[in-house]
């Protein structure tokens, strides 16, 4: 039987919605004050969702310390307190809105999964993040 399971996790950043593609006023018009140039922040919650059987012994579907040491390293500790726009290198060339940022994380997750799960076993599933409680990004499952 497969099981799904989620964890959440938390980190504050700072952005600002602009499209180098676009003129200055293009970029007004389409983001409103998320394109304020001073950027704002955001308290993000990133809940990522695992799948997999429970093991018979453990009772588990998921090492949860191994999966906080891999969102730690490879979301949290990247991504807390930093001006996604300037410190990020994906967001050098797209635009830090919570689309793009889900896509970043699962890019990020997906890369590092087998490293620290190489069974194959839980997989990634979905990760979620919530930049505001009005708006939700989910990717996956593939
Ligand atoms: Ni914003």
């Amino acid at each position: 039987m497969t099981v799904h399971l989620s964890r959440k996790y938390g980190f504050s950043a700072t952005h600002r919605l602009h499209a180098k593609g676009l003129s200055d006023a293009e970029n007004r018009t389409i983001y409103g004050k998320c394109n304020n140039p001073h950027g704002h922040g955001h308290n993000y919650e990133v809940e990522i969702t695992v799948a997999g059987p429970v093991d018979a012994v453990t009772g588990r579907a998921v090492d949860l310390a191994a999966l906080d040491a891999l969102a730690a390293r490879e979301v949290i500790d990247p991504l807390r307190y930093r001006d996604l726009n300037e410190e990020v290198e994906a967001f050098r060339t797209e635009v830090p809105t919570t689309e793009n940022l889900t896509s970043e994380v699962d890019r990020r997750l997906r890369a590092a999964w087998p490293g620290v799960f190489p069974s194959g076993t839980p997989r990634l599933e979905k990760i979620r993040i919530w930049e505001t409680e009005r708006n939700i990004c989910e990717v996956g499952p593939l």
